[in-house]
């Protein structure tokens, strides 16, 4: 038995293999820089992933510094892998990539399937089996971990499969990975792959199993959790569900699926799921792949609950709508987002957490009004329901203005902000810089005005459409427990982040000078 096959001890531990910065890097429009993926890659070793595939050496000059660096950097918790084609040259130069890491891996794959033989590989099932012997061997001449794939597997027939796999693991193979690279499986068979491969081939103990799965049917955690059940004790996939077409199996799904059903699947990874969120905007903001806002466990409606039947039981016990908590996964908290759906029992607790005690006459006026609003407005903002209560805060006193704002931005370096402000009748103007245009407005702004308050929310919407369209931003601060929502609307988006930061930290004043006064008078 290698160190790497599954062992009794260690029956129930599935290995988290991520593949983002090499399959899910493979997708059009997400390619990342060097320092990105160097980011990324630190990031995936923190959460705690066993296996980062963080290239394909071969591709490009960049791939290789790439996943050299990478290997260079990691510690001895993670293994780092390099992928490979069947061919000498890309074996060796995985081999180069990857060896200064204290854990590494050579990742090699061939085609197995009528389909990839005939019309990609024009190769006979014979000389396959011969160039899997032999490019597994030279692998492991090169690393003692040496991962096989067999490329269409699941549109391979199973006894050629089989041989296949044998083949590999007698050339020395520690882990062998049988992707659904099509994305063509459905559960039951995919596991049953698993089963049979296992049962049949005679030396199948002597390496860790592993799935790989395309989304092409939107079946890839389904598939990978099924591939688990078939005997797999290794899951190859990517943060967000990055990858070619229509992506790989979610990290966080997965992560996420076995943590919240340990009854039904009684295993577990080392992944610590409160990194999910963060790994998830980063990888986002890297890739420049929005996530799609009803996305399983990182969408920003996971844990957003609209129907006032939902935020009533919300508000009872978190357990009546949630089967995780948002905390679990890195979420600060639940959101109640107010609109038409909500109930008055969700618009009490939204004032309170603005900071409102209201009596019930009050309540119920307000409620009305809400409801009003609600029916004619698509979002109903911190500040809109301020405004209903009528309170001095929503339209603050302006004590800090913009006077002018100059940015300057692109590829050239980091982006600086001139601003000017009226503050309380003094004019004031820095030139601050910043990870992009916003920031660095933002950071000149905090450097006029310092103050505290984190920010929770920054929020566009394009008012009309066009590139002439109007933008309105939001910007939520947060302090001491309590947050306010600024607004500021421009047809220059940069202009209008400033504006709606601003209008956030106008109402922190006010809300400050309020509570300052209430404790004086007490
Ligand atoms: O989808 C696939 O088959 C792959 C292999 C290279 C493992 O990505
Ligand atoms: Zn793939």
């Amino acid at each position: 038995m290698t160190a790497n096959a599954t062992s009794s001890s260690s029956k129930d531990r599935i290995v988290i293999f991520d593949t983002t910065l090499r399959d899910g890097e493979q997708c059009p429009g997400a390619s990342m820089t060097f320092e990105e993926k160097l980011e990324v890659a630190e990031l995936l070793e923190d959460m705690g992933v066993d296996i980062i595939e963080a290239g394909f050496p071969i591709a490009s000059q960049g791939d290789f510094e790439a996943v050299h660096e990478i290997a260079k950097r990691a510690g001895d918790g993670v293994t780092i892998a390099g992928l490979a084609r069947a061919i000498s040259g890309d074996i060796i130069r995985a081999g180069e990539a990857v060896r200064v890491a204290k854990r590494s891996r050579i990742h090699t794959f061939v085609s197995t399937s009528p389909i990839h033989l005939a019309h990609q590989m024009r190769k006979t099932e014979e000389q396959v089996l011969d160039i899997i012997s032999a490019t597994v061997a030279q692998a492991r001449n090169l690393v003692e971990d040496v991962e096989w794939s067999a490329m269409d597997a699941t549109r391979t027939p199973i006894e050629y499969l089989v041989r296949c796999v044998d083949a590999a693991i007698k050339a020395g193979a520690t882990t062998i990975n049988l992707p659904d690279t099509v994305g063509y499986a459905v559960p039951e068979e995919y596991a049953a792959m698993f089963r049979q491969v296992i049962e049949r081939v005679p030396d199948s103990d002597k390496a860790i199993f592993s799935t790989h799965c395309h989304n092409d049917l939107g079946l890839a955690v389904a598939n990978s959790l099924a591939g688990i059940a078939g005997g797999a004790r290794q899951i190859e996939c990517t943060i967000n569900g990055l990858g070619e077409r229509a992506g790989n199996a979610a990290l966080e799904e997965i992560v996420m699926a076995i943590r919240t059903r340990r009854d039904v699947m009684p295993y577990d990874s080392r992944i610590d799921a409160t990194m999910l969120t963060r790994a998830s905007k980063l990888v986002s903001n890297v890739s420049a792949f929005p996530v799609q806002y009803n996305k399983a466990i990182v969408g920003r409606n996971a844990f957003a609950h609209e129907s006032g039947i939902h935020q009533d039981g919300m508000l009872k016990n978190a357990e009546t709508y949630e089967i995780m908590t948002p905390e679990s996964v890195g979420v600060k908290a639940t959101s109640l987002v107010m609109g038409k759906h909500s109930g008055r029992h969700a618009f009490r607790s939204k004032l309170k957490e603005l900071g409102y005690e209201v009596g019930d006459n009050q309540l119920e006026d307000a409620f009305k009004r809400f409801k009003d609003l609600a029916d004619r407005k698509k979002h109903v903002y911190d500040e809109d329901i301020e405004a209903l209560i009528g309170d001095e805060v929503a339209s603050a006193a302006e004590s800090i203005r913009l006077l002018s704002l100059t940015v300057i931005a692109g590829t050239g370096g980091a982006a600086k902000a001139i601003i000017s402000l009226d503050v309380e009748g003094t004019h004031v103007t820095k030139e601050v810089s910043g990870n992009g245009p916003v920031d660095a407005i933002f950071n000149a702004i905090k450097a006029i005005v310092p103050h505290d308050a984190t920010l929770s929310l920054y929020q566009v919407h394009a008012v009309t459409e066009g590139t002439d369209a109007q933008a309105e931003v939001s910007v939520r601060l947060e302090e001491d427990g309590k947050s306010v929502t600024g607004r500021g609307a421009d047809p220059d988006t940069m202009v209008a982040s400033a504006k709606a930061y601003l209008s956030s930290l106008n109402k922190l004043m006010v809300k400050r000078q309020r509570q300052h006064a209430q404790a004086v008078s007490a």
